[in-house]
């Protein structure tokens, strides 16, 4: 029996989802364990226990919702992404990846096909770095690549705590529960859009993607010295925003210099402090996010950055100091879930074609514990974490779709 998805009720619940915003619409903002996060998280549970799946939350707030398989002893097939969004955000980035997720299992159960494996929705906690300045925290943890204990020692920018958060939302269970132990899952697939241009410009509607950029985000601190803005002479500062603003430029020049159009540096955050309009500025904070889809050539531009770092702030008298937050590993996705997406497409007669994903996603860290695979849809423009991204009822569905038929067949798989 072919496996139909709703367009029109996965296209109302989608809206539904955007209206849980601390921005006004068409805008999005909503950071895990904020009001409006916990609300759109208790809607995305009462879809799942409509559709009689087994939801539970585990210590930090990543939901899971079951559909049994006939064989529930068996490790389940997974899939599933984030519906938390940064300030200032689109609806549809992660979003997709969850309700059409669970449009993808609603097919599979209204098709009466029984797998025999399991499958499994997950809608992660936090995906964003929104919160505690480091990406993807929750399902790091549940890959063990995050330690509870140095999950405990998280803070965002207020300083309150994991623990203080967490608690907050209503989770209590120990942080040591959440890793998530070795075949857990028989694979995990996560649908996303792609928050790049390809897939629209090329008026292709499926993308499967063969691995994942390699991110990397460090704090980069620059002191100097602060005064009076009119008393202290150009001579005698040691200005710590004028040596940030060559920082700044040096990681764009480290990033156009590494010889690939796959390597990209931003500076997203700049604290100042004192911050007044007649102060020197005495204290910089930048954030810096580096990524490439080859390791070894993202660690070389961390270098370069690192070195101009020094080179300023000899030369301007301040002090230049980094924290890494994350340096992660490139992530390969798996041939066999490739093959059960290729064929999901195929089954539904839609082109596709195989990308690396520029973003880091939730399936960069499942795929350090389970046979990983992910699926793009086109996004206008290639424009996401903006309020104009836009992805049509249309390329979610078929999305889902695709996904319905890879989930089915390893759901199936022998193996
Ligand atoms: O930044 C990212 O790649 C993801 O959208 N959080
Ligand atoms: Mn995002
Ligand atoms: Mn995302």
């Amino acid at each position: 029996m072919r496996m139909e998805i709703d367009e029109a009720r996965l296209s109302r619940e989608l809206d539904e989802l955007a209206k849980f915003s601390a921005a006004p619409a068409p805008a999005v903002t909503r950071v895990v364990y904020s009001p409006e996060e916990r609300a759109a998280r208790a809607y995305v549970k009462q879809l799942c226990r409509r559709l009689n799946l087994e939801v539970r939350d585990d210590a930090v707030g990543n939901t899971f919702a079951r559909l049994p398989g006939s064989e529930p002893a068996l490790p389940a097939i997974a899939t599933g992404s984030h519906i938390d969004a940064i300030p200032n955000a689109g609806r549809f980035d992660g979003t997709v990846g969850v309700l059409g997720g669970l449009a993808a299992i609603r097919a599979i159960k209204a098709a009466a096909l029984r797998p025999r494996r399991s499958i499994e929705l997950i809608a992660f906690a936090a995906e964003e770095p929104t919160r505690f300045g480091i990406g993807c925290f929750s399902s790091r943890m549940l890959a063990g690549t995050l330690t509870a204990e140095a999950a405990a020692g998280l803070r965002d920018r207020v300083g309150r705590t994991l623990d203080e958060l967490r608690a907050e939302a209503g989770y209590t269970a120990p942080l040591d529960s959440v890793r998530l132990p070795e075949g857990y899952y028989g694979a995990f697939l996560e649908l996303h859009i792609e928050q790049g241009p390809r897939l629209d410009r090329s008026g292709t509607k499926v993308g499967i993607v063969t691995a994942i950029a390699a991110p990397a985000s460090l704090l980069i601190d620059v002191e100097g010295e602060g005064g009076h803005a009119g008393a202290v002479l150009m001579a005698e500062r040691r200005d710590a925003l004028c040596a940030a603003a060559e920082i700044v430029l040096a990681a764009e020049t480290a990033a156009k210099a590494s010889g690939a159009r796959d390597t990209v540096a931003t500076i997203g955050i700049c604290d100042v402090f004192p911050g007044a309009v007649n102060s020197i500025p005495s204290r910089v904070t930048l954030s810096l996010d580096v990524r490439d889809i080859d390791e070894g050539r993202r660690d070389g531009v961390l270098a370069a950055i690192a070195e101009a770092c020094e080179e300023t702030a000899a030369r301007r008298g301040v002090e230049a100091r980094t924290a890494v937050i994350n340096k992660d590993a490139p992530a390969a996705c798996d041939s066999r879930v490739m093959n059960a997406l290729t064929m999901g497409a195929a089954r539904h007669n839609r082109a596709h074609i195989r990308m690396v994903s520029r973003a880091y996603h939730d399936a960069l860290f499942m795929a350090r514990i389970a046979p990983t695979g992910m699926l793009f849809i086109p996004c206008r423009d290639g424009v996401s974490h903006r309020p104009d991204e836009y992805a049509s009822p249309e390329d979610i569905a078929i999305g889902a779709t695709v996904l319905a038929e890879a989930l089915a067949e390893l759901a199936n798989d022998p193996e």
